[in-house]
């Protein structure tokens, strides 16, 4: 059996503190609000409070896209959860804390998946082999991270950068023609040593900027080109470009090497900072609740992340 499988829900969680560059400059870290935007396009991000953990944000998202869905919580087949930062450091899983919390069924798999920023393509890869398969009906898949937890607060150059938050997809079956049309997974871990947490020390992230801009950039657009061009389409045919939030400037610059209209990008970046695997969840909700996402919207998602992973999938919206 081999069913069309598709996003058919989508919802968002993000703690409530607003943390701009502002008040990190007031806080007497050494840097300024024009750097941050010019080098990052980073304005403001969302700090998780010490109570608040990966499933708990995760929860918030995840009954978002239920409802989204329009289905019940017992309707869930299989619950996935991406995060480097679950709520457990070895177990038990974040998706088992989330299957307890939501009230799914018992006799469904629950399990997290671990590739950084990339967790989202990865995680909705393998919800579409059971959708497709006929072995579940619906998969949640949601993406979670705290990251604000790993950094080091004085380290101008990296706490910059992260913000927590959640993003979750009710993935189903859809009628034929909509749904999924490809995803490609990629891995390198020959760079496993620009991004990191270092396995002894402070459980920080340890990142060589440049180093990952340049490789973000490179794996990125072939991947995206390829998929593209395998799937018979090319980038004025894209409605929207949903790349991971790390950088305003590795999405220009993959949007103007691929000739997508500017208006065709979700740049969420600004007001929630890089946000791991979640950013992009996060964006397709935002895009969906702003009226961005149309039954039939060609959307391109592109992740990249530590290890280093990369990924692409290609989707016609279904709803
Ligand atoms: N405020 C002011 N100055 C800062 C700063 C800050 N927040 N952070 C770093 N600097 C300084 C550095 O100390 C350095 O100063 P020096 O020249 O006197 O040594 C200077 O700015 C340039 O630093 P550099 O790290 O080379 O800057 P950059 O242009 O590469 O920008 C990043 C830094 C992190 C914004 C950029 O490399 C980047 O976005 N990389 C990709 C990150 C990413 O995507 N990570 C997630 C992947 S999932």
């Amino acid at each position: 059996m081999n069913f069309p499988v598709g996003i058919v829900g989508v919802g968002k969680c993000v703690p409530n503190t607003i943390v701009t560059n502002q008040d990190l400059v007031a806080g007497g870290l050494d840097t300024t609000d024009e750097w941050i935007v010019s080098r990052t396009g980073i304005r403001e991000r969302r700090i998780a409070d010490a109570e608040t953990r990966t499933s708990h944000l995760a929860y918030g998202a995840s009954q978002e896209a239920i409802k989204d869905a329009g289905i019940q919580p017992t309707d869930i087949d299989m619950v996935i959860v991406a995060t480097s930062t679950p709520d457990y450091a070895l177990f038990p899983s974040t998706a088992c804390l989330l299957q307890d919390r939501l009230g799914l069924r018992t006799d469904i798999g629950a399990v997290d998946v671990s590739a950084a920023c990339t967790g989202f393509n990865y995680a909705l890869s393998m919800a579409e082999q059971y959708v497709a398969t006929g072995a579940c009906r619906y998969v949640l898949v949601v993406a979670g991270d705290v990251l604000s937890r790993h950094v080091d607060w004085t380290d101008r150059s990296i706490c910059i950068l992260f913000g927590d938050g959640a993003g979750a997809c009710v993935v189903g079956r859809v009628p034929d023609g909509f749904g999924l049309i490809d995803s490609k997974l990629y891995s390198d871990g020959s760079y496993a040593d620009i991004l990191q947490v270092k396995p002894d020390g402070p459980s920080h992230i340890y990142m060589d900027g440049r180093a990952v801009f340049k490789v973000a950039v490179n794996a990125v657009v072939p991947a995206v080109e390829a998929i593209l061009k395998k799937n018979g389409l090319v980038g004025s045919d894209v409605d929207l470009l949903v790349m991971h939030q790390a950088n305003l400037r590795i999405i220009e610059a993959t949007r103007e090497r691929l000739g997508i209209p500017e208006d065709h990008v979700m740049k969420m970046i600004e007001i929630y900072g890089n946000t791991s695997a979640a950013s992009i969840p996060m964006a397709l909700c935002d895009a969906k609740q702003g009226g961005r996402l149309k039954r039939g919207s060609v959307v391109l998602l592109a992740g990249f992340g530590a290890g280093f992973t990369w990924g692409t999938t290609l989707l016609r919206w279904a709803y």
